[in-house]
């Protein structure tokens, strides 16, 4: 997913990285959707180093990041194979979204192989597996030859990086971090997760670029939501952590408003905010200068297409919360389910923003 102006990293920087992979260090590094923060996934100890760097309680499950061989060609790669050595019961459908989907920002589920250590799948008997197409993360796991282990390179809680700055800045004085520099994220918001453990059923536990009517169009499987999932199979654990309400969050207050309706989405602050970001759809018409008389509105213009505002929200939201707003406005995403993970983001990012509710224990 590399574009001219992607700077790649020279060969020996992906070898310095995957020394340092080997060495049981952690190496964040660039996937097409956000940046991963990398450890060695039959590593016990590198793998602990993780949950510690974000702060992420050790029952939240990571996913593998494994490479198609050297010099394949995508239609001919033998996923099955591939997958053998982490997963049991691979499922003919499991299978087919492998091979219509990977490399790609899709995660499955499966039922893990006694082999897959615990530490990363947080105890369950399911281990989640993606195969990224951003050419960087594929160098460093072809070169690495093993599963790599990334949870999104950020402190838990807060809004996933989408450049190698991000990354830098999350972990700062905290983490001397090897960051792998590829760029912006081109899909900006994480993969969509299928639960194919049952067997039967291909489950949706988090909306990405992904759809499930592209699923269907492509591959004939129907994906289901977590809800009409039969009840007797509903987990305990929290399978996706992305699944707690405060997630993905701003310190700065975020909130949504109905379109044309920004003066109703501060009536729920009874101190007058001063100032006061709004994010506008570029198919929308200015908010103009006739609001509240109090306020100081900025706008900031966001793509009207579902997949390039995605591709534009961490980054916005990030410099909006470093930008010392007293309040971050965002439109409700349209209806339609390409809008479904940024909903899904937004949503959980305006539970979780704001100082005073950055302290959810979700979070
Ligand atoms: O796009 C992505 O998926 C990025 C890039 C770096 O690959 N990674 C990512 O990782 O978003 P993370 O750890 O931030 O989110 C992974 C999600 C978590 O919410 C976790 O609960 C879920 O995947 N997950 C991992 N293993 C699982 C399992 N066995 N069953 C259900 N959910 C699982
Ligand atoms: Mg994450």
């Amino acid at each position: 997913m590399s574009t001219d102006s992607t700077p790649l990293q020279s060969s020996a920087v992906i070898n310095e990285a995957v020394q340092s992979l080997r060495d049981g260090g952690l190496v964040a590094f660039p996937t097409e959707t956000v940046y991963g923060l990398g450890a060695d996934a039959k590593n016990p100890e590198a793998i602990k180093k993780i949950f510690a760097a974000k702060g992420r309680p050790s029952n939240h499950p990571l996913i593998v990041h494994l490479a198609a061989p050297d010099k394949y060609d995508v239609a001919k790669i033998d996923w099955a194979a591939l997958l053998s050595s982490w997963v049991r019961d691979l499922s003919a459908d499991a299978l087919l979204l492998a091979n219509t989907f990977w490399p790609g920002p899709l995660t499955l589920v499966f039922k893990k192989d006694k082999s897959v250590l615990n530490e990363l799948t947080g105890g369950q008997d399911t281990v989640a597996i993606r195969a990224p197409a951003h050419p960087i993360a594929q160098e460093l796991l072809r070169k690495f030859k093993g599963g790599v282990v990334a949870p999104s390179a950020n402190r838990f809680g807060k809004v996933s990086p989408t450049s190698a700055a991000d990354v830098r800045n999350e972990f700062e004085g905290m983490l001397d971090l090897m960051v792998l520099d590829g760029g912006d994220c081109e899909v900006g918001i994480e993969s969509t997760i299928i639960d194919m453990s049952s067997g039967d059923k291909a489950i949706l536990l988090r909306p990405g670029a992904i759809t499930p009517s592209e699923i269907l169009a492509k591959t004939g499987i129907k994906v289901i939501q977590p809800g009409e999932a039969l009840k007797k199979d509903e987990e305990v654990l929290p399978r996706v952590s992305g699944s707690l309400l405060a997630h993905y969050a701003p310190t700065t207050p975020l909130r949504l408003y109905a379109p044309g309706r920004v003066l109703d989405a501060l009536s729920e602050f009874p101190d007058i905010k001063s100032r006061v970001a709004v994010a506008v759809l570029d198919s929308e018409s200015s908010l103009g200068h006739d609001g509240h008389p109090s306020v100081h509105f900025e706008e900031v213009i966001m793509p009207s297409d579902g997949a390039a505002f995605a591709s534009r929200l961490y980054r916005s939201l990030r410099d909006l919360d470093q930008q010392g707003w007293d309040l971050i406005l965002f439109p409700e995403p349209p209806a339609g389910e390409e809008w479904d993970g940024v909903r899904d983001r937004l949503q959980r990012a305006c539970f979780g923003s704001g100082t005073s509710s950055s302290s959810h224990d979700s979070n």
